[in-house]
């Protein structure tokens, strides 16, 4: 990050340069990790003709650029390579299935493999000759506009691949499953996987795995058993947010049953603020178990400001991810090996943060940090009580901002903040009287950009997010992963998580950002643990 460049990140992942969206094909062989995504290599825009960059890298943590894995070569992909996945097949030998845009402009489904299995990095790719594998129709009535983003395939126990398949009928969404016995002639089942009972928009990058009941470890996604409970993840293109229910599959019918009824606006989210087409695979290098997933973090600054900048679009740090012990929800948390580019360490006695007061934590490149931080509420006498009308976290946060004063909180980090305050974005938590007797209290988790930015060009909406957590059983924690533009939140251990966007023009590099806890509540809070350090720059590309 030099000064003309000060959004730049230092640990998360981007190209050197021009346009970056979803993350494509994830996985591990021989103890590498592969990251393919979509890349615009002639510009900071995304354009229909985009390609997959490549990279690898031993650790998640530092990556290897590699020539572009696929790009338009043939009739199936001539006008852009867009998204899919990997599947490892039998032996070890890693696929990749992926949207084309062909020649008519029609999504369509494709095929690759590596060209030399025996090349550590996979670096070159071969299409199948008989590309495409799947089209739209006039006999499957598929829409040629909304085919695409095939996830990572299963194997069931009769021996057939599945895979699915983006797609909307009359705006409802739809994630469509094929068949197939040798990945080469797919067929249509007689039902999608899952649907949509009303308007939802198109479906982007399903995603679709197993995860164990109560334990964090992760399983091959082909895995099932009595132990299980399945995910099905879909990126909604409408607001655009990723959606996840959690739920049964059922493999003779091949239909997915949620357990708590259809997809809505209210569905749980992997992250309530900027996060999209996200992707998870099994990580099993040894002695790891491990779901992780990768997401997209687009700019919140104009197209103008992207291309002055000549860049657009990171992924968010890659998160461990498994089943809640309560079954109800998702818990996710950064991979641990981003903890090695911890550097100088800070740590803050216990502490009463009185009302209204504002501390400032020093000693730190507060641009580029990794801050954990615990609060521990003795007293909930001055909890406000939740209007039961207010239903929705993130207008809750918008209204009662970091500076709309409270009971008990706002309390929080301002990160990327300038010394007068002119610029900060506010973590925070507020807590509120439940208004019946079964929820006692409510705790909500904000993220307000905004103060971020003296330039008014970007956008600053404001994220909130509700978080099933006890604050009388537990004390409540953040953890934020601060890199110069993105701020990734992590609420209650990784029940909650906010990511957002900011472009301080003061609080830039680590000479100008300061980082402070603040407490906006009348009532005071105990701060039982601040842990904070100076992060080093990782190798990306
Ligand atoms: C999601 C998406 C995918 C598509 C790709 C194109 O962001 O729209 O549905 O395959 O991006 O770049």
């Amino acid at each position: 990050t030099s000064g003309n460049q000060p959004y730049r990140t230092s640990y998360h992942f981007q190209p050197p340069k021009n346009w970056m969206n979803d993350p494509n094909g994830p996985m591990l062989r021989l103890g590498i990790y592969h990251l393919f995504y979509q890349y615009n290599p002639k510009a900071a825009v995304w354009g229909s003709n985009v390609i997959w960059g490549h990279s690898t890298s031993t650790d998640l943590v530092n990556w290897t650029p590699h020539d572009p894995a696929i790009y338009p070569s043939q009739q199936s992909d001539i006008n852009g390579c867009w998204s899919g996945s990997t599947t490892i097949l039998p032996g070890g030998h890693p696929v990749i299935l992926y949207t084309g845009i062909d020649t008519e402009n029609r999504q369509v489904q494709n095929l690759a493999a590596p060209k030399n299995f025996s090349d550590p990095f996979l670096r070159e790719w071969v299409k199948f000759k008989h590309n495409p594998l799947l089209t739209p129709n006039s006999k499957n009535k598929i829409n040629a506009t909304y085919f695409r983003d095939p996830s990572t395939a299963w194997l069931g126990c009769d021996g057939n691949w599945r895979v699915i398949i983006g797609s909307q009928k009359k705006e409802r969404g739809l994630a469509i499953l094929f068949k197939s016995n040798d990945f080469v002639h797919w067929e249509e089942a007689e039902k999608p996987l899952y649907s949509a009972n009303k308007d939802t928009g198109m479906w982007e990058c399903p995603d679709f795995y197993p995860v164990l009941i109560k334990s964090a470890l992760g399983i091959d996604t082909s895995s099932n058993g009595p132990d299980v409970r399945y995910v099905l993840k879909v990126s909604f293109f409408r607001t655009p947010h990723d959606y996840y229910m959690i739920g049964t599959y059922n493999p003779d019918k091949d239909i997915f049953i949620p357990d708590n009824g259809p997809f809505k606006d209210s569905s749980l989210r992997y992250d309530y603020g900027k996060f999209y087409a996200s992707k998870t695979f099994f990580d099993n290098k040894y002695p790891l178990h491990r779901r992780i997933l990768w997401g997209w973090v687009n700019e919140s600054s104009s197209a103008i400001d992207d291309i002055k900048k000549g860049w657009s679009g990171v992924q968010a740090i890659p998160r461990s991810i498994w089943l809640d012990k309560s079954g109800k929800q998702l818990v996710q948390w950064p991979i641990k090996e981003i903890e090695t580019l911890r550097g100088t360490q800070i740590e803050l006695p216990y502490q009463v943060l009185s009302g209204g007061s504002v501390l400032e934590v020093s000693g730190l490149t507060a641009a580029q940090a990794d801050v954990v931080i615990s609060f521990e509420i003795s007293d909930f006498i001055k909890a406000e009580v939740l209007d039961p009308s207010w239903t929705n976290p993130q207008v809750i946060c918008s209204r009662k901002d970091a500076s709309v004063k409270g009971g008990l909180g706002p309390f929080g980090l301002l990160v990327l903040a300038s010394e007068g305050l002119q610029e900060y974005t506010a973590v925070f938590y507020r807590i509120f009287k439940g208004h019946n007797k079964y929820v006692k209290y409510v705790v909500l988790m904000c993220s307000d950009q905004n103060r971020s930015s003296l330039n008014q060009d970007n956008d600053k909406t404001t994220y909130g997010a509700f978080v099933d957590v006890d604050p009388v059983q537990e004390k409540l924690s953040l953890r934020s992963l601060i890199d110069h533009s993105i701020v990734e939140s992590f609420g209650a251990e990784g029940k909650a998580c906010i990511t957002a966007r900011v472009y301080p023009t003061l609080a830039i590099n680590d000479a100008e950002a300061h980082l402070y806890v603040f407490n906006n509540g009348t009532e005071n809070i105990g701060i039982t643990r601040l842990s904070a350090w100076s992060m080093k720059k990782a190798q990306i590309n």
